[in-house]
């Protein structure tokens, strides 16, 4: 069989990435360019300035994936885009950019949900096996979705307020860390054992939703209440509370699942997924229940194009194609594509 190399194009956050995929599993070449350094200013990610940063990038990336990879456009077979979720701007960049190489060089368009695209970075380090349960936790996106086939996404649980990353971002502000804070806290959690316990959001008793506001305002309130009393705050601790108390609702919730719906293999993915007590813990409990577990390593967990490329051939091989017409979808619902 020929073999099929996929061009993925990735702009919907703060990453400008493309990358060179080679039969939907194996990476030819990976680009990122991330804008962490200038978006660390604001706190956060500020749109308009993400979009600047990707009109700069995208073209340089795309060469770059392609001369990395050694690779001529003429030896590509389809070129995968993030059509969304994200931020409208900055998904268009993506978009235009995919939508004229395809169109100059002649070359299939297929758009590409972000999410799938998280889930599908397992595929370039262990082939998927059916059904299968995935735990999507990211700066968006708090997810358990039970896939029985390629292609085929079953929302189970979400949350129902702030994604975890999202969580971790905010509380990592009010601790005075650096954006993105995930990283920090995981860094500070490691450094302590927790002896302040915070509360956990099991919600209702067969719920697979998700809350972490709740969670978020008790550290908040936890911090502001020490300072009134002119105690001081012990980072370490307040990051190791709050972290025990997410990765705890992670686990079970996604343990519970996975025996429920008798998976045989469990996933997790997204940027919160390179955190290293959760990856530990996803380990242990999966170990116990004799179910395969795979977590990509840190940098496909986190946005990356070889993650829409690996997507974008498994739906490429599925015949699914995109015309020119392709537009940003900011609120793209997860849908099967068979
Ligand atoms: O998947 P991602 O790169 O972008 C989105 O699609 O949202 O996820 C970014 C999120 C941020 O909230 C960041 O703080 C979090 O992932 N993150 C972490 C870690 N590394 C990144 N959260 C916890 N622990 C980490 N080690
Ligand atoms: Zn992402």
């Amino acid at each position: 069989m020929k073999d099929i190399y996929v061009l993925g194009i990735e702009t919907s956050c703060d990453e400008t990435a493309a990358s060179i995929v080679k039969n939907g599993s194996e990476i030819i070449s990976n680009i990122v360019a991330s804008q962490i350094q200038s978006q660390k200013r604001f706190g956060g990610v500020v749109p308009e300035i993400a979009s600047r940063h990707h009109v700069e990038q995208i073209t340089l990336v795309i060469e770059e994936a392609l001369e990395v990879a050694g690779l001529q456009p003429k030896d590509l077979d389809a070129v995968a885009v993030t059509e969304g979720p994200g931020l409208v701007g900055a998904l268009l960049i993506g978009i235009h950019a995919a939508k004229a190489f395809a169109f100059a060089h002649q070359l299939p368009l297929v758009g590409v949900h972000h999410i799938a695209g998280h889930i599908y970075a397992n595929q370039l380090i262990q082939s998927m096996e059916f059904p299968l349960l995935a735990l999507i936790v990211s700066g968006g996106h708090t997810e358990l979705v039970l896939m029985e086939d390629h292609g085929s996404f079953q929302l189970i649980g979400e949350t129902r307020d702030d994604a975890a990353g999202e969580a971790y971002d905010k509380v990592a502000r009010v601790l005075g860390l650096p954006y993105p804070g995930g990283p920090h806290i995981d860094r500070l959690a490691g450094e302590s054992e927790t002896q302040i316990e915070f509360p956990r959001a099991w919600l209702e008793p067969d719920s697979y939703d998700f809350s972490f506001s709740g969670l978020k305002s008790a550290v908040i309130n936890f911090k502001h209440n020490l300072e009134q009393k002119g105690e001081s705050v012990d980072p370490t601790q307040l990051a190791a509370g709050f972290q025990a108390s997410v990765i705890d609702v992670l686990t079970t919730k996604t343990r519970k699942a996975a025996k429920e719906f008798a998976v045989k293999q469990v996933i997790a993915a997204g940027g919160v997924a390179a955190n290293k007590g959760l990856r530990a813990s996803l380990e242990t409990a999966f170990q116990e229940e004799g179910i395969p577990f795979y977590v990509p390593p840190i940098s496909l967990c986190t946005d990356n194009a070889a993650m829409i490329a690996a997507a974008g051939s498994a739906m490429y091989v599925d015949g699914i194609r995109a015309n020119l017409s392709m537009n940003g979808r900011p609120g793209m619902p997860l849908e099967s594509w068979k």
